[in-house]
C-alpha cells in the first residue's frame, strides 16, 4: 500500500515529479476523471486550507467525496480511529485523507487495505503542506540546491517545520531556525539571530504561534514576540530583492508577520494556498496511480 503520511515515504525523484505535476496542473493540464472512486476526509483537528483544498482537488478528479464529521460520528461513542477507518474501507471508500492530533496516528492503521494521505499528525509531519511549500519555492528559484532558508516561529510544536527541515535538507538547501528558547527543538538544526541573517536569506518562512499546543503560556506578549521573532517592516526592508516570504497559515497578524506585509510583493502566503490545491490534485493522482486504483 502506498501512503503519503511523512516525507520519508517519498524519494527525491517522486518529490520532483509531484512538484512538476503540480506546476503542470497550475498551467492548465487536466487530471483524468475517476467517477468510480470514493474518498473520505477525516479531520479530527480544525482545518480550512488542507481540508477544503483536498475537497476541491477531489472534485476536480470527479471523485465521490464522502464527508466525515468527527463531531457527529461514532467516534463520540468511543469507536477507535482504526475501527472508523476500517469501516470506511469496508463500505467502499478507496482513499482516506486524515488529520489527527496524535503524533504518528498512522502507525495504528498499518493493517488497513486503503491508502492514507495525511493532512497532518499532531506535532509530527504535514506532508501535503511541505509539498506545496516546495512547489512554491521551486516556482520562484527552480532549484533547492544551496537555498538559504530560515524558518521562524514555534519550531517545537510545528509539523510544518519538521517536514520542511527534513525534506529541504535532503534536497541541498541550508535551513536554520529563529525562535525563542521555549520553541527550540534540539533534534532539528541551528538556531540563529533573525537580524544577523535576514539580509542573506532566500526564503523567510514564518510559522504560526500554536497557542492550542502549549502547556503553558509563551512567556512573551504578542508585541514582544513580534519585535524579537516576527517579520517587521524593518526586517522586510533588509530582504534580498528575490527573497520570498512564506507562512503555511492561518496567520496571527502582527505576531508572526506585520499585518501590512501579509500581501506584500515578496509574500507568497496566498500563492501557497493556490498551489496547495494543485499539489493536492497531484498527490491524489499519484496515490491513484501507485495503488492501481
Ligand atoms: N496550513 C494549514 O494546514 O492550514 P489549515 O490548518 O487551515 O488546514
Amino acid at each position: 500500500m502506498k501512503n503519503i503520511v511523512k516525507m520519508s515515504d517519498l524519494t527525491n525523484e517522486e518529490v520532483f515529479s509531484l512538484i512538476k505535476r503540480g506546476l503542470e496542473l497550475k498551467n492548465g493540464k487536466q487530471v483524468s476523471p475517476r467517477e468510480d472512486l470514493y474518498v473520505s476526509n477525516l479531520f479530527f483537528e480544525n482545518s480550512t486550507r488542507t481540508k477544503h483544498s483536498f475537497e476541491v482537488a477531489e472534485h476536480k478528479h470527479r471523485l465521490n467525496v464522502i464527508n466525515f464529521d468527527a463531531s457527529t460520528s461514532s467516534v463520540n461513542k468511543g469507536e477507535t480511529l482504526y475501527d472508523t477507518c476500517k469501516t470506511l474501507e469496508m463500505i467502499g471508500c478507496n482513499i482516506l485523507v486524515i488529520r489527527h492530533s496524535q503524533d504518528a496516528y498512522y502507525n495504528e492503521l498499518t493493517n488497513l487495505n486503503i491508502p492514507i494521505i495525511s493532512g497532518g499528525d499532531g506535532s509530527g509531519e504535514h506532508p501535503s503542506q511541505c509539498l506545496l511549500d516546495l512547489m512554491t519555492m521551486y516556482e520562484q528559484f527552480g532549484t533547492f540546491e544551496n537555498l538559504n532558508i530560515i524558518i521562524a516561529g514555534d519550531i517545537k510544536n510545528s509539523r510544518v517545520a519538521r517536514s520542511n527541515y527534513n525534506m529541504l535538507t535532503r534536497l541541498g538547501a541550508k535551513v536554520r531556525f529563529v525562535c525563542p528558547d521555549i520553541f527550540k527543538d534540539e533534534t532539528l538544526g541551528e538556531v540563529v539571530d533573525f537580524d544577523e541573517v535576514i539580509g542573506e536569506v532566500d526564503v523567510c518562512m514564518l510559522l504560526r504561534v500554536q497557542h492550542e499546543r502549549h502547556d503553558s503560556k509563551m512567556g512573551l506578549s504578542k508585541e514582544e514576540y513580534h519585535k524579537n521573532f516576527g517579520l517587521t517592516q524593518e526586517r522586510y526592508d533588509k530582504l534580498k530583492e528575490k527573497a520570498i516570504v512564506m507562512h503555511p497559515a492561518p496567520v496571527n497578524r502582527d505576531v508572526e508577520i506585520a499585518d501590512s506585509l501579509v500581501e506584500s510583493e515578496k509574500s507568497r502566503i496566498f500563492e501557497q494556498m493556490r498551489n496547495g490545491m494543485f499539489m493536492r490534485q497531484a498527490i491524489l493522482e499519484y496515490i491513484i496511480e501507485k495503488n492501481k486504483l
